[in-house]
C-alpha cells in the first residue's frame, strides 16, 4: 500500500481548524493549477470552513473564476435533501459567493442509481483531467479534503467495502452505507483521491479521540489507508489528540 509520510497539525478549538483549513486552501488556490480543482467533503467537520469562506476577507479576496468545486463523496439523495454534502455545501458557501454556476461539479445524485451516478461523475472528471489515466507528476487535484467517521470511515469508503480496493475505477456507487446516514452513496475511490497537491483531514470533534488513535495507531481502516501524492496532512482539535501521539 502507498503512504505518504504524514503531517500532523494540533490547534486549539474547532474556531481555529476553520480558519487554519482555510489559510491552507487559499494557499493552494493561489499557488494552484488554472483552473484550481478542489475537492470537498461532506458532514459536519468542513461546515465551520465553509461559512468562512463565504464571509469577508475571502468572499472579496479569492479568484472564484478560476477555482472548481468537486465533491469526493455524495449521498445518494437530490441536493433539496438535508442529508446532501453538495446541498450543504452549496448552502454554506457555493450559493452566496461569487461561484460561476458551470464551476460547481455535483455528483449527479438524480441519476437512476449510484452506479450510473459513479458513471456519469468519473466521465466528467475524466474530462476535466483530460486523460483517462492518472498521471502521477499531474494531480487530479490542487486540495482534496477528507472526514474521519466514528468507524474509521472516509469519504464514503467504509472498513471491508470492495470499493476500497478498487484501483481502475474513480468513481463507484455505494449500495449500502456502513453506518448513518443509511442511504446509497456514491465516493471516489482511493487513486483519484490521492491524486491531490494536498489532502487534508479535518477532525473537529473530540469525539473522534478513539477512532483517530486506531488509524494513525496504523490500524487497517479506510482513513488510515489514505494516502496522498503530495501533502498528506491531519489537522486536528487538541481534544481529539489521542494520549499516544500527545
Ligand atoms: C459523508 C462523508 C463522510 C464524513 C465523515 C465525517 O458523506 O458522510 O463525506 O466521510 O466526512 O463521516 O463526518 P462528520 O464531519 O460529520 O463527523
Amino acid at each position: 500500500m502507498k503512504q505518504r509520510s504524514r503531517k500532523i497539525i494540533v490547534v486549539a478549538d474547532a474556531e481555529e481548524l476553520a480558519q487554519k483549513a482555510a489559510a491552507r486552501l487559499i494557499e493552494r488556490i493561489w499557488q494552484g493549477s488554472d483552473p484550481v480543482r478542489i475537492c470537498l467533503t461532506g458532514g459536519s467537520s468542513p461546515q465551520r470552513l465553509y461559512r468562512l469562506l463565504a464571509g469577508e476577507p475571502h468572499r472579496a479576496a479569492l479568484p472564484w473564476a478560476r477555482v472548481h468545486w468537486f465533491m469526493g463523496d455524495d449521498r445518494f439523495v437530490p441536493e433539496s435533501d438535508p442529508l446532501s454534502n453538495m446541498g450543504a455545501a452549496r448552502r454554506a458557501f457555493l450559493d452566496s459567493a461569487p461561484v460561476p454556476r458551470q464551476n460547481i461539479h455535483p455528483i449527479p445524485t438524480t441519476a437512476n442509481n449510484p452506479e450510473v451516478a459513479a458513471d456519469r461523475y468519473e466521465a466528467e472528471l475524466k474530462q476535466f483531467y483530460g486523460a483517462d489515466r492518472l498521471d502521477p507528476g499531474r494531480p487530479l487535484f490542487d486540495l482534496v479534503l477528507m472526514g474521519l467517521g466514528p468507524d474509521g470511515h472516509t469519504a464514503s469508503l467504509f472498513p471491508h467495502a470492495p470499493a476500497l480496493e478498487e484501483t481502475q475505477r474513480w468513481v463507484v456507487g455505494v449500495a449500502k452505507a456502513g453506518m448513518q446516514p443509511f442511504v446509497p452513496r456514491v465516493t471516489l475511490t482511493f487513486p483519484p483521491l490521492a491524486s491531490a497537491s494536498e489532502m487534508l483531514f479535518l477532525v473537529d470533534s473530540a469525539d473522534k479521540r478513539p477512532i483517530l488513535g486506531r488509524v494513525l495507531g496504523g490500524e487497517d481502516l479506510p482513513a488510515h489507508r489514505a494516502y496522498a501524492q503530495g501533502d498528506l496532512i491531519w489537522l486536528m482539535i487538541r481534544a481529539a489528540v489521542p494520549g499516544a501521539i500527545k
